[in-house]
């Protein structure tokens, strides 16, 4: 392998991250670590995320790679300043990109964010949002059962719609024109929120987003990529079959390749 990109997260949500790279940067290899020993970190005090993404990053800095993408929310919403000051390898987290495009989507200047417990109670895109525009007024709720509905593969129907709208509640109450999907998970069961929001809302899902600034970061730095296709290379802390039987949902395609660390 070249010296690749290396991604983690709390568990299997972070293959939807992979997913726009792969797309993104056909040629560039990737390295990624799930905590699936100690998934879920959204319920997590601050203290125990930043500690976890910190071994997370230290893991990933073994395994020659040129760039750390820290694909979940909960990790980039409270360990993200601190990692981007430890270490010197460039750091892309998800909360800027999906801020950036939400507040460029938005019309009416109201923005909805949903994410885990400790995302929204971290106010990261609360104040990311205000320090690029101080206009917009920002409703952000947590979806805490989101989580294991997708992982369950309950991605639609009648209880995951009648949850959707008693989370959703406040955002539609308060008129927002964009939500942010601040998690990992969202992204698939987008149908049902946008069926609960309603067409006009627009819904950020920041993967794209972040998969350009990667790209973005590495063609600037001269460290792109080129001649053959990418290889990935995935590593767990626990459960390398239960990774495996979810990665097609977020990935879209089987991973063989799983190892247990
Ligand atoms: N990856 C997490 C996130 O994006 C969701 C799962 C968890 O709570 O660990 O916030």
């Amino acid at each position: 392998m070249k010296k690749a990109i290396g991604v983690f997260d709390s568990g299997v949500g972070g293959l939807t991250v992979v997913k726009e790279l792969i797309r993104e940067l056909p040629y560039e290899d990737i390295v990624y670590f799930g905590d699936t020993a100690r998934v879920p970190y959204g319920i997590k005090s601050r203290e125990t995320v930043i500690r976890f993404s910190i071994e997370n990053v230290l893991f990933l800095l073994k395994q020659d790679i040129k760039l750390i993408c820290v694909a979940c929310n909960t990790s980039s919403s409270v360990a993200l300043p601190l990692i981007k000051s430890h270490f010197k390898v460039p750091v892309v987290g998800v909360i800027t990109p999906g801020v950036k495009e939400a507040v460029y989507a938005s019309q009416n200047k109201r923005i909805g964010v949903i994410g885990t417990r400790a995302t929204i109670k971290s106010r990261s895109y609360e104040n990311e949002i205000k320090q690029l525009d101080p206009g917009v007024s920002v409703v952000a709720v947590s979806c805490p059962l989101f989580v294991p509905f997708v992982e369950e593969g309950w991605l639609s129907g009648k209880v995951v719609v009648e949850v959707a709208r008693k989370y959703l509640e406040p955002l539609k109450r308060s008129g927002v024109d964009t939500v942010i999907l601040g998690c990992t998970h969202y992204p698939l069961i987008k149908p049902v929120i946008k069926e609960v929001m309603g067409k006009q809302v627009t819904l950020i899902d920041s993967a794209r987003q972040v998969a350009v600034e990667v790209k973005n970061i590495l063609a600037t730095e001269g460290l792109l990529n080129r001649g053959r296709l990418g290889r990935q290379k995935f590593y767990v802390s626990d459960n390398p079959e239960w990774f495996r039987s979810l990665a097609k949902r977020f990935l879209g395609k089987n991973v063989r390749d799983v190892k247990k660390v």
